[in-house]
């Protein structure tokens, strides 16, 4: 196997085993009240057995009240024990092994069931945004950040990606008229302002993400020029990146689209199987910002599942030409839990085969993980109508 393709990382003062990042995926699987339930906490164990270089842990809501998944896990202090348990499972399967929790409110992409609120621009099924309620908002990510270090994960990644509110306040559209919308200052308060509290309430080594979709592929969309505008564009994102470095964050994940919307983008399938390139085109131009700016952050780069078998020919390209320091699996994670351990010692894996048989279960508020290697998710598939 390249040893391009294990060659530690330095991230802070982490040295991160391998190039290989397990995704955040949300299984739709936690107990009623948000806590991680035993299914969730032994896919985490899995991924810890699987030696991959860094996993994210899927979304997980900083309140109770806006969630996309019916199932969606909710980190406050009354699911603490059941988080620690979860890290727990994981870093005795791999005690070297570097754990963060992706950290969202759902906005409007929450569920029916859930306030479903908007934020950038008004809409008639959505409840619009107080300025009060986002700084509430703001105030419940940092809460919840200071849980995830309470509770021994190693950082967080702030989900500013894929139509959640994290994007839809970054986006040019977001034309509130308030201190959160309008210039560009405003659109990043909520990045500055809790990465700023954070770094001053966080002990030094916690590591600090956000992912961030480049182009949403939406008129006036994260990648944009402007509220008008559909084409892309990635100068305000480079400089959403520029500011992530100056905040002195530790990484980007580069990612795209909205799954809701453009979901082709993020997660390419075989018919579309061409759209994976331009995340590596995401990834090339956000890392050669870094590199001549010489700034510090490390890149992760997304949609390698989509290449399938050939993910790991093109992983090795990304990091031998400078690329990328890390590469990320979504759908692989669900196939093969196991990857990156199956790698070294030379046994063959199980490759996602792209049917989007997991995004057919979440989207329906089903349990989701993977119907193709996995006898519970297949029985799962059968009772979709
Ligand atoms: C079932 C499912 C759940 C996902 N959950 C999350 C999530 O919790 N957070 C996130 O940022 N992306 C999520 N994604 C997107 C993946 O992390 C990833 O970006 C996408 O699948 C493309 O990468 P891949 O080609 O390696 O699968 C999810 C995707 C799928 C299919």
């Amino acid at each position: 196997m390249n040893n391009v393709l294990f060659e530690p990382l330095t991230l802070k003062d982490r040295v991160i085993k391998n190039r290989f990042v397990a995704q955040p995926m949300e299984g739709n699987d936690a107990d009623k009240g948000g806590a991680p339930s035993e299914r969730a906490i032994s896919r985490y164990r899995e991924l810890g057995k699987g030696e991959w270089g860094l996993v994210i842990v899927e979304a997980t809501s900083v309140v109770a009240t806006s969630l996309a998944r019916v199932n969606g896990m909710i980190l406050n202090r009354k699911n603490l024990d059941a988080f620690k348990h979860l890290l727990d499972a994981y870093k005795t399967a791999n005690p070297g092994g570097c754990l963060l929790f992706q950290l969202t409110h759902s906005g409007e992409q929450s569920g029916a069931f859930a306030d479903k609120t908007s934020l950038a621009v008004e809409k008639p099924a959505h409840r619009y945004l107080s300025t009060s309620e986002i700084a509430d908002i703001r105030d419940a990510f940092v809460t919840a950040a200071l849980l995830a270090a309470e509770a021994g994960a190693d950082g967080i990644d702030f989900k500013m990606c894929h139509g959640y509110l994290g994007a839809e306040i970054l986006r040019p559209n977001n034309v509130r008229a308030d201190e959160w919308g309008g210039c560009f200052e405003n659109r990043t308060r909520l990045l500055r302002e809790v990465v700023t509290e954070l770094k001053a309430r966080l002990p030094q080594g916690f590591i600090l993400g956000s992912r961030l979709s480049m182009y949403e592929g939406i008129r006036g969309g994260c990648g944009t020029a402007g509220a008008g505008e559909i084409v892309e564009d990635l100068s305000e994102m480079l400089n959403v990146i520029r500011l992530m470095d100056e905040l002195g964050m530790d990484y980007v994940n580069v990612s795209a689209g909205i799954p809701a919307l453009t979901g082709a983008i993020t997660r390419p399938t075989e018919p579309s199987k061409y759209l994976a390139l331009h995340h590596l085109r995401y990834t090339k131009t956000v890392r050669e910002l870094i590199v001549n700016e010489q700034r510090h952050l490390k890149v992760v780069g997304s949609a390698y599942s989509s290449h399938r078998a050939k993910s790991l020919a093109v992983m090795e390209e990304m990091l031998t030409k400078g690329y990328t320091d890390l590469c990320g699996f979504g759908r692989q994670i669900f196939a093969d839990p196991l990857m990156p351990k199956k790698l070294s010692a030379g046994e063959p894996v199980n490759w996602c085969v792209l049917c989007s048989a997991c995004s057919r279960l979440m989207a329906s508020q089903h349990n989701d993980g993977c119907a193709v290697y996995n006898d519970f998710y297949k029985q799962e598939l059968k009772t979709l109508t």
